[in-house]
């Protein structure tokens, strides 16, 4: 069978887990533990997506709603060898829309100081840093709250 390259991005499942797994292990310094991913994926109620290219998984997005309206982007990765191609940004509006269509005003995220890459597709999606928690990684690097209001 032939692929055109297409590429979905779909609501993730159990079975998706190990490719998931794979990206975060390759994407961070702290990986999620499967176990984690795997309890994300039954809390987060079809906002645990996953990015598809020719049947192949290269990325995932997770969020939550909390406190009803707002939501908050947990993780975020991409393969390292499909990166700088809009995969990233194409899962953060795929899960925008449907944060938009389940009510949701606000949407926050934490990101490494020192994560340029991610930092800058945040601000070019609208999001702007509106505080800092000292610390918050294991190694002891703080974090930017970055914050985006979403218009009806
Ligand atoms: C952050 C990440 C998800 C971006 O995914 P991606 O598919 O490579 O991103 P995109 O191709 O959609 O690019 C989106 C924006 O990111 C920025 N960007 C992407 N690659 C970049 C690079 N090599 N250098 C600088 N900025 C870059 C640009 O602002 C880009 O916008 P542009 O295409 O208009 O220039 C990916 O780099 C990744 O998985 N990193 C490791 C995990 C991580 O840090 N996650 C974020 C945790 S908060």
């Amino acid at each position: 069978m032939t692929c055109n390259g297409e590429v979905i991005v779909r609501p993730a499942n159990d079975d998706d887990l190990e490719q998931i797994y794979h990206i975060e292990l390759e994407s961070f310094k702290y990986p999620y533990p499967r176990e984690y991913l795997k309890a994300l994926l039954a809390l987060s109620g079809n906002l645990f997506l996953v990015l598809e290219v020719c049947g192949r998984i290269v990325g995932y997005v997770v969020g939550l709603i909390e406190f009803g309206v707002e939501g908050h982007v947990l993780s975020i990765a991409v393969a390292k060898s499909f990166r700088g191609r809009g995969y990233g940004k194409k899962l953060m509006l795929e899960l925008e829309s449907r944060f938009k269509e389940r009510g949701v005003h606000r949407i926050k995220l934490e990101v490494r100081k020192s994560n340029t890459v991610a930092i800058s597709m945040y601000r070019k999606l609208g999001y702007r840093i509106v505080g800092v928690i000292p610390r918050y990684y294991p190694d002891g690097e703080d974090a930017y709250i970055m914050v985006k209001e979403l218009k009806e």
